[in-house]
């Protein structure tokens, strides 16, 4: 299982640093579920400083397609990789929202980050609009596709997560069927691409109370987390959860 946290752009230097020590002194090692946190660029060295010498790993939420050169405001994968990252959110809806990006850019960022050692968490999901259309397997799939042609046999080293937009901050949760059944036809297209393994994580509204009927699910292997990552008792309220989850 792997539960992550996803504080998108919120934190100040003061209450990452609680936060984070929170985490650090509270989640004890364990070999069934990792625990992380993507945190701001700007505070990659922060989160750095105060998880490095425990079991919390720590990511970032976006990464540059490109290795170098004249992109500015631009951040590597190797320049995250200084920080010692070892995650990176590519594709999140709000990137491809609200930057244009394509699933084959985002498939151009997933393999800059497995370049550099850094484990890419491709998410994936579909529009309200979407869904009542009947297109949520098709989107999901042609997300996921793109990705898949673009790593090959690398794709084995990916993490995926299952994000439908229409979920994402406004407090309704996918049921756990309805996540199950989506999770069932990407792991699918998985075992189709010899990548069974990828673990498959549920990002949207994900809290202490609805987590873990969704963990429960034969597909669902952890959580990407938004808004109850930025409270530390919730989101390792989430991680106790996966704890359970892991021993059934
Ligand atoms: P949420 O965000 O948990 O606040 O819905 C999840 C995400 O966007 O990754």
């Amino acid at each position: 299982m792997l539960v992550v946290g996803n504080w998108k752009m919120h934190g100040d230097w003061g209450s990452n640093a609680q936060r984070l020590q929170a985490l650090h002194q509270q989640w004890v090692a364990q070999p069934s579920v990792t625990l992380a946190v993507c945190v701001p660029s700007p505070y990659l060295g922060q989160a750095q400083q105060a998880l490095q010498h425990g079991v919390v790993a720590w990511g970032a939420q976006d990464v540059s397609a490109h290795a170098g050169g004249a992109y500015t405001g631009e951040v590597s994968a190797a320049m995250l990789a200084d920080f010692g990252t070892r995650y990176v959110l590519v594709g999140h809806s709000e990137r491809r929202q609200y930057h244009g990006e394509t699933s084959e850019h985002v498939a151009a960022k997933a393999q800059a980050a497995l370049h550099a050692g850094i484990t890419p968490i491709v998410c994936v999901g579909e529009s309200l609009a979407q869904r009542q259309a009947q297109q949520t397997e098709a989107v999901v799939l042609s997300q996921l596709g793109a990705v898949l042609e673009a790593l090959g046999e690398q794709a084995l080293a990916m993490v995926l997560a299952y994000e439908p937009i229409w979920s994402i901050g406004t407090g309704q949760t996918a049921t756990a069927e309805q996540a199950q059944a989506v999770h069932a036809v990407l792991r699918t297209r998985l075992r189709q691409h010899g990548a069974a393994t990828v673990p498959l994580l549920y990002g949207g509204s994900v809290n202490p109370s609805n987590v873990a009927g969704l963990l429960a699910q034969p597909d669902i292997n952890g959580a990407l987390v938004g808004g109850a990552s930025l409270k530390a008792d919730d989101f390792l309220a989430i991680g106790q959860a996966a704890l359970s989850a892991a021993a059934l």
